[in-house]
């Protein structure tokens, strides 16, 4: 409940001082909502309060200027490779671990179904804010279940009952974006492992994370920075990084595609010029189950 409770004063209230980690799911809806031509979301303007958006000019001026632009650029490229793959007849159903306020379900054709997972305040505030946009026709209805789970505890057992009892024999897309920096390699090791058993051959996973070398770019000592002095973050926390190999040596999946912030730029928007040392540069895996 306190947890709740915090979550509504930070939406309601102008910007503390300090925010969580499920707090940084407001940030980076609101950078989405910034270019909706660039990033399709059209509905991400829905979150943000006057409070995200103070703290989101606050971080994009302390960190890096092309933040909005690197984030309205993931939110196109997961959002078509999940429509190609889902046009194609190769899934029906989105599962997005650590959902924070992304809108893919209202993004995507009203016929494929989602679950979405979260942490319990932040996925139980996500549900009742759909509930209320869609009962006043803000939002379209989709088929949506929404399911709480903390990564860092015992929750595996749970959560796949209730998953398989979703899923039954729907051909999947798991989702992990923006999360692999909030936890650690033990946790990362078990949801992998959980994806596995969720899945099917031929399934699929999209991942995103940032590699190690990004530690010597200047708007990585930046967020560090800003993160440190800002983030209220669990006892656990400690930024995590991971390479291509971690994703090469998974027994159980093959990599289908790995793109970057710079080469999705180029697809995207080629006439913007970024200074690669201001770049938050993360990378994209979409990963299929062998
Ligand atoms: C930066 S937000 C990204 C949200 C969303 N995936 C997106 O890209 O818009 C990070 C999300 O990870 C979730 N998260 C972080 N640690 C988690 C944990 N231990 N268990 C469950 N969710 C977690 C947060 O609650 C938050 O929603």
């Amino acid at each position: 409940m306190w947890f709740k409770d915090s979550l509504i004063f930070y939406y309601l209230k102008p910007v503390k001082q300090n925010i969580e980690i499920f707090e940084t799911a407001f940030v980076t809806a609101d950078f989405r909502a910034t270019d909706v031509a660039l990033s399709k979301d059209r509905y991400a303007h829905l979150w943000p309060s006057e409070g995200t958006k103070i703290y989101r000019k606050a971080y994009v001026d302390s960190v890096s200027r092309h933040e909005q632009f690197a984030h309205c650029l993931r939110n196109r490229y997961f959002l078509e490779a999940i429509e190609n793959l889902f046009n194609e007849q190769k899934i029906e159903l989105l599962i997005n671990f650590g959902c924070g306020f992304s809108m893919y379900p209202f993004l995507l054709p009203k016929t494929m179904a989602h679950i979405e997972i979260d942490m319990p305040h932040s996925i139980n505030y996500k549900k009742e804010k759909i509930a209320d946009w869609c009962a006043s026709k803000k939002l379209p209805d989709r088929n949506i279940s929404f399911l709480e789970a903390d990564f860092t505890s015992n929750y595996e057992p749970q959560l796949l009952e209730k998953i398989a009892s979703i899923k039954e024999n729907k051909r999947s897309f798991i989702f992990l974006e923006g999360v692999l920096f909030f936890i650690g390699r033990p946790e990362t090791e078990r949801l992998f492992k959980l994806f596995s058993t969720i899945q099917g051959t031929d399934e699929y996973v999209g991942s995103v994370s940032f590699q190690k070398e990004i530690e010597s770019r200047t708007a990585f000592k930046k967020l560090i920075q800003f993160t440190e002095e800002r983030l209220v973050a669990n006892e656990k926390f400690c930024y995590q990084t991971v390479e291509d190999r971690y994703y090469l040596n998974l027994d159980d999946y093959a990599m289908v595609d790995h793109q970057n912030t710079f080469t999705v730029a180029n697809k995207y928007a080629p006439a913007t010029i970024l200074d690669p040392d201001e770049v938050l540069d993360e990378h994209f895996y979409v990963l299929k189950k062998k």
